[in-house]
């Protein structure tokens, strides 16, 4: 085994505070990376924030920061949250210079590789996905999310992913534990098969990201940003590769097929494991800011416990699977499980010891039953722990919980006690025994989904030993020490009434509710709000691109132009637009341009505008140029030679 253990949760967009879905991989990725700290390995967990998106750009000008202050601010937020859930991490921010050096570096790797050329990206984009959409028309919507996408046509930098497409199958299939679940590794295979097109990995023209290390105003492509973190984050210990990268189901394509054929570019090893689990649901629709059906896990944390919500969420949702979340099932679940489980075995157990073996642990090797369940427990929990299985790992935890207080009704320790012969006697020590060795077993066994509920418990039951560096593969039955003093016994899972919490929660949420909006720019705006430089225009309400395609811009050619008597604005023109005839078209320029200047140059020109009289002339056009208020008329003119009659789209 590796003695270290390095594994990453995704880096989270910056435009939205963390939600129980962006919470729920980072809990996941704590109780793995405990779970491995528990196996003696050193552990390193890293997350992060993901910066350079247009949306964050655009939420930031919307609330008066610029686009590294806001970040800085929600990325705090990211950071409180995984504080008060108690999750040590490493935090790496998309902004930070040390990143953008490793960006480059990446890139320098893939283009003296070859695997990088310059080309022309025309097409759509989305800006919430930030994915090229292949394949797709002017309008359509995003694939993945359905909102439109924008029409983006720009000088970009490509990466050749044509060519990883056989090493990437080749990689599926020689290690086939690279992209799990299996089923999810099947979708990927399938649409590797399916062809890999070159990607561009620049944008031009944006300011907000890191620069592309070439000529002009190119920044890197969010992914070929963000991926590249997990490597920025250890770059200096050399920790590459990653043993694990925990992403949602919805980034896995970004993970398993363009990640690693750029480490493949760059001569760089690539993680040992890819996982994505499902999402959580609210009312049955994937939880998201921009819906408005977020459930926000501070006052969760607050009123139900770190804890609880962990465990909930792992034993609850099998891992790679979408999980509905609703507060009955959450209460249910924990008073089930963890009030009338586990705590009543606790309290039950610890109360007995104090109340019939003043407080210490009696010798026993205890139920010889109870002891094999318990050794097929730990065995299958391992195994289920170590296959990303959690909900079965936790469910076999119970089931050995159920298993002693059954034992516990059968024995009948409060009679046992009563006599005093030494049969019953050592057949109470046997019950006794068996309850506190199974309260330890559990008890580590949960220490990574539950530590802090598990560290009282363990020292409840007058283990001195810190629960976090016990070795969870040296488990094994009887090595509770006879006579060990039990500690001071309290409630660690009260029982939860529904009506009660759920008011609690509300109350806290409306406040997160509060702040949270306040952070995004979404009330009351902190700085002055965005207005447009003076002389710019507002924007005109939104259009589709069918009512685009019904405006016929054509480029045409100025045959002949003159002054129109009686009006100092006007010129007569007639233009050629590669009809039959050349048409009449009066514009209002004649202040800007001379006949002289126009004759001969070529313009664009509104062909399918209703004819219109001006001054007793009949115009069948109009001419585009471009003004601020007040600012003469600058006529639209192309930097390429293009043919008359040619359609601007
Ligand atoms: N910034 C990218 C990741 C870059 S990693 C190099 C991103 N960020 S995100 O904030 O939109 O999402 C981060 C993670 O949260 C993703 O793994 C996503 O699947 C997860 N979740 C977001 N909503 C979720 C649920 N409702 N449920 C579970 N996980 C979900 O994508």
């Amino acid at each position: 085994m590796n003695p270290k253990f390095y594994l990453t949760t995704p880096i989270y967009y910056v435009n939205s505070a963390p939600h129980l879905g962006t919470t729920y991989c980072t809990l996941a990725a704590d109780a793995i990376r405990r779970y491995h700290g528990m196996l003696g390995q050193e552990t390193l967990l890293v997350t992060g924030s993901d910066e350079h998106s247009q949306n964050v750009e655009r939420a930031a000008r919307k609330k008066g920061l610029t686009p590294f202050d806001f970040s800085t601010e929600l990325s705090n937020e990211f950071k409180q949250q995984w504080d008060k859930f108690k999750v040590p991490y490493r935090f790496i921010r998309t902004s930070d210079p040390k990143h953008h050096e490793t960006v480059q570096w990446l890139f320098d790797r893939c283009l003296k590789n070859g695997y990088i050329y310059p080309s022309t990206y025309s097409g759509q984009y989305c800006v919430n996905d930030e994915l090229y959409v292949n394949d797709a028309e002017p309008g359509d919507p995003c694939p993945d999310c359905g909102r439109p996408t924008e029409t983006v046509s720009e000088e970009n930098y490509f990466f050749k992913l044509s060519a990883f497409q056989d090493r990437l199958l080749a990689l599926y299939e020689n290690d086939p534990g690279f992209v799990q679940p299996d089923y999810r590794r099947n979708e990927i295979v399938s649409f590797v098969k399916g062809g890999l097109r070159d990607l561009s990995i620049s944008r031009n023209n944006l300011t907000w990201g890191i620069p592309v290390p070439v000529e002009g105003n190119h920044v890197f492509y969010v992914w070929f940003d963000a991926l590249i973190s997990y490597l920025t984050a250890v770059r200096e210990e050399k920790l590459w590769p990653a043993d694990l990268h925990l992403i949602g189901k919805d980034i896995l394509r970004f993970h398993a097929i363009y990640w690693p054929a750029f480490l493949m570019a760059a001569d760089l090893p690539l993680p040992k494991k890819i996982f994505a689990h499902g999402w959580i649901l609210k009312d049955s629709i994937k939880m998201s800011k921009s819906r408005g059906n977020v459930v926000r896990p501070e006052p969760l944390r607050q009123i139900i416990g770190a804890d609880p919500l962990r465990y909930f969420l792992l034993r609850e949702i099998p891992f790679g699977q979408d999980g509905n979340f609703s507060y009955d099932v959450l209460i249910t679940r924990i008073n089930a499980d963890l009030a009338n489980g586990l705590g009543n075995l606790a309290s039950r157990t610890l109360t007995m010891i104090r109340q019939y073996r003043g407080g210490t642990v009696p010798a026993s090797a205890g139920s010889a039953e109870i002891a094999e369940t318990a050794r097929n427990t730990i065995t299958g929990y391992r195994e289920a722990f170590e296959n990303f299985e959690f909900n079965r790992a936790l469910e076999q935890v119970m089931a050995l919980i159920t298993v002693v207080d059954k034992a516990i009704v059968q024995y009948q320790p409060w009679a046992l006690a009563k006599k005093e012969h030494a049969e019953p006697q050592a057949q109470l020590d046997e019950i006794l025994y068996s309850a506190a060795e199974v309260l330890r077993i559990v008890t580590a066994l949960l220490a990574p989904v539950m530590p802090e509920a598990c560290a009282q418990l363990w020292a409840q039951l007058g283990m001195t030993s810190n629960l976090e560096t016990l070795r969870i593969d040296e488990l094994a039955w009887g090595q509770l020490a006879a006579g060990q003093a039990i500690g001071e016994v309290a409630p660690v899972f009260p029982r939860l009434d529904a009506a009660k919490i759920i008011d609690q929660i509300q109350v806290i949420d409306d406040q997160e509710a509060d702040r949270i909006n306040l952070l995004l720019g979404k009330t009351e705006p902190v700085a002055a709000p965005w207005a447009p430089p003076p002389g710019v225009a507002p924007l005109s309400p939104e259009i589709t691109i069918d009512d685009f395609v019904k405006i016929d811009l054509r480029v045409g050619q100025v045959l002949t132009a003159e002054p129109v008597k009686g009006a100092d604005k006007l010129l007569h023109l007639t233009v050629d637009l590669a009809e039959e005839k050349p048409r009449t078209i009066v514009a209002g320029i004649a202040k800007a341009y001379s006949p002289e200047q126009l004759i001969g140059r070529k313009v664009v020109i509104v062909a399918n505008l209703a004819p219109r009289k001006l001054r007793g002339i009949e115009s069948r056009g109009m001419i585009v140029a471009a003004s601020l208020e007040d600012t003469p008329p600058v006529l639209a003119a192309f930097l390429e030679d293009v043919p008359v009659g040619a359609r601007l789209k």
